[in-house]
C-alpha cells in the first residue's frame, strides 16, 4: 500500500521504516530540510539501535522516500499518518499547533479518497477536530470540494531505545475510527505485523515474537482509541510513581526496594515491569501525556486525584536526590559533583524532560560545580544550565568529584573501574539514582553508597 508519514521524529521515522520493511511504499515528509538531506543519505537524525540498517535497506529497495514536499507525499499515498510533535504548553495542555498546520496542508492537497491517521498523541476528541480542519481546508483551498477522507486514531506504544522491537513485535495494535472501510484498510496495512508473517533480517535485535504469532488488535471508536493511549501511559507512570513512593517508605523503615519489587512483581496480577525505583520518569511522552490527561479531566470540572498525585510524586522524586546531596555534603556551594547519564533513559539521545537536567540545574543553583558525562549525548541540551561542564570521557567527569550521581542506567556504567574511580575522586560518596551499581562491591571498596529505597 502507499503510505505517507508527516513528521519524521522518533515515532514517525520508526513507523515509516517499519511499514517499508513489511512491504509498503512509504514517503516520509518533514519540514526540516537538514533532517531530510541526512535521511536521503541513510543517516539517522536520532540515535535508535538498528534503525539505520532498516533505512539503508529500504532506501535501496526503493520502498522508502524522504522529502520536504508535503504535496507530493499526500498526493501519492492512500494512507497519511500525522506524527508531528504534540509538546506540553506551560499549563499542561497539549500544543496542537503542528497537528493543525499539517491537517490544513493535507486538506489543501488531498486528491481522491484517503485515510488520515493520527499517530501523534492528541487530546481526546482530536480525531473529530482533525476531521474538521481537513474539511475546512478542502472547502477553502482544494480544487476538488467533494474529495473524501476518513480519520483513524492509531496510537503508538514504542519506547525510545527499543523502538524497533516494540514496533515490529507489538503487544497490541489499536485502531479507532467510525469508518468500517478505513478500519479494514488499516487491518490490511498492518496484516504482516498482525500475523507476524514477515521475515526478520539477521541483525542484533532478536525476533521477539515467533513467526505466525497473532498480535491482538483492539478495534474501537475514535475517542476510545485516543483514551487508550493516555490511559496506558498514565498507568505506567502511576506504576513508577507508586514504586518510588514505596521506595521512599523503604528508606525510612529499613526495607530494600529491590527485594520488595521482586516480591511484588512475581504476582502475575502486578507483573515485574515498570517497578524500577529511581529518580522518576521523564522523556517526551509520560510528562506531557499525564499532564494532558489531567488537563482534559479539569476541562470537564474533575479534579483527577491520582494523576495529580503521580505528577507531584514525580516532581518530588527528583528533588529528593538534591536533598540527599545536601545531607551528604552539608555545604553544596563550591563542591564538585559528577553526574553520569544525561539522556532521560538509556539507549537514546533524547533529553526531553530528563530528570538528570532538573537535578543538575537545582545543584547549580545551590552553587555546585557539575561535570556530566553521557555515552551518546555529547552536546549540552538547551534546558541545561550553561554552567554544567560536559565531559567527553567518563573518568574526566569523575576526577576530583566530591560526590558522584548515577542519573541514567547505561550499561557502560555497570562495568566502570571503581578502584580507579576511588583513586581519582576527592571524596567517596556515590548516589546511585537507578540502583544500577553492585552495592556490596562498592562498600567493600570503601565507598559510601546511597541508593534509592534501600
Ligand atoms: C511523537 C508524537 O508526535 C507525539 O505526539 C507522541 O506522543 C510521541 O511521539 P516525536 O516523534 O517524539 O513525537 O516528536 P519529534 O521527534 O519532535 O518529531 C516530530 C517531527 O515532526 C520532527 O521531525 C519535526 O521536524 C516534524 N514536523 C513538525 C514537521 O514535519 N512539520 C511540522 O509542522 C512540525
Ligand atoms: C513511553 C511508553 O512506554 C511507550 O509505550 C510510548 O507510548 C512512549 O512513551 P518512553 O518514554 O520511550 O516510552 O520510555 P519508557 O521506557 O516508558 O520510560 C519512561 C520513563 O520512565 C523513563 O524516564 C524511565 O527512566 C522511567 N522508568 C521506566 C522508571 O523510572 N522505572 C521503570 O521501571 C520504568
Amino acid at each position: 500500500m502507499k503510505v505517507c508519514i508527516i513528521g519524521v521524529g522518533y515515532v514517525g521515522l520508526v513507523t515509516g521504516v517499519c511499514l517499508a520493511e513489511i512491504g509498503h511504499s512509504v514517503i516520509c515528509v518533514d519540514n526540516v530540510e537538514a533532517k531530510i538531506e541526512k535521511l536521503k543519505k541513510a543517516v539517522s537524525p536520532i540515535y535508535e539501535s538498528g534503525l539505520e540498517n532498516f533505512i539503508k535497506k529500504n532506501l535501496k529497495a526503493q520502498r522508502l522516500q524522504f522529502t520536504t514536499d508535503i504535496k507530493y507525499g499526500v498526493q501519492n499515498s492512500e494512507i497519511i499518518f500525522i506524527s508531528v510533535g504534540t509538546p506540553s504548553l506551560s499549563n499542561g495542555q497539549a500544543d496542537l499547533s503542528y497537528v493543525e498546520a499539517v491537517a490544513a496542508e493535507v486538506g489543501k492537497y488531498i486528491n481522491g479518497e484517503k485515510i488520515i491517521v493520527n499517530k501523534s498523541t492528541v487530546p481526546i476528541g482530536s480525531g473529530d477536530w482533525v476531521s474538521m480542519i481537513v474539511s475546512e481546508s478542502i472547502q477553502k483551498n482544494n480544487p476538488d470540494k467533494n474529495v473524501k477522507f476518513s480519520v483513524v486514531s492509531n496510537p503508538e506504544f514504542l519506547r525510545e531505545g527499543s523502538a524497533i522491537g516494540d514496533t515490529f513485535f507489538p503487544d497490541r495494535i489499536v485502531i479507532g475510527s467510525s469508518s468500517k472501510s478505513a478500519i479494514d484498510k488499516m487491518l490490511e496495512l498492518y496484516s504482516p505485523l498482525i500475523d507476524q508473517s514477515f521475515d526478520w533480517p539477521s541483525i542484533d535485535i532478536p525476533r521477539l515474537l515467533p513467526k505466525g504469532h497473532k498480535v491482538p488488535v483492539v478495534v474501537s471508536d475514535l475517542t476510545s482509541a485516543e483514551m487508550i493511549k493516555y490511559a496506558a501511559n498514565s498507568f505506567l507512570a502511576t506504576k513508577i510513581s507508586y514504586i518510588n513512593e514505596i521506595a521512599n517508605i523503604c528508606e525510612k523503615v529499613g526495607a530494600d526496594i529491590l527485594k520488595v519489587a521482586e516480591g511484588m512483581g512475581l504476582d502475575s496480577r502486578i507483573g515485574p515491569k515498570f517497578l524500577s525505583a529511581g529518580i522518576g520518569w521523564g522523556g517526551s511522552c509520560f510528562p506531557k501525556d499525564v499532564s494532558a490527561l489531567a488537563y482534559i479531566a479539569n476541562e470537564y470540572g474533575m479534579s483527577p486525584q491520582i494523576l495529580n498525585s503521580i505528577i507531584n510524586v514525580n516532581r518530588e522524586q527528583r528533588l529528593k536526590i538534591v536533598k540527599k546531596v545536601q545531607d551528604e555534603l552539608k555545604i553544596v556551594k563550591g563542591k564538585t559533583i559528577s553526574v553520569l547519564g544525561i539522556a532521560f533513559k538509556p539507549n537514546t539521545d533524547d533529553t526531553r524532560e530528563a530528570p538528570s537536567i532538573s537535578i543538575m540545574n537545582s545543584l547549580i543553583n545551590l552553587g555546585a560545580r557539575i561535570k556530566a558525562y553521557d555515552p551518546i549525548v555529547k552536546e549540552k541540551p538547551q534546558t541545561l544550565s550553561e554552567k554544567v561542564i560536559i565531559s567527553q570521557d567518563v573518568y574526566d567527569s569523575i576526577k576530583d568529584a566530591d560526590l558522584l550521581i548515577l542519573a541514567t542506567e547505561w550499561d557502560e556504567f555497570k562495568n566502570l573501574d571503581f578502584a580507579k574511580i576511588k583513586s581519582i575522586m576527592n571524596n567517596n560518596i556515590i548516589i546511585d539514582g537507578r540502583n544500577l551499581f553492585d552495592r556490596e562491591k562498592l562498600l567493600k571498596l570503601g565507598f559510601k553508597y546511597i541508593g534509592i529505597g534501600r
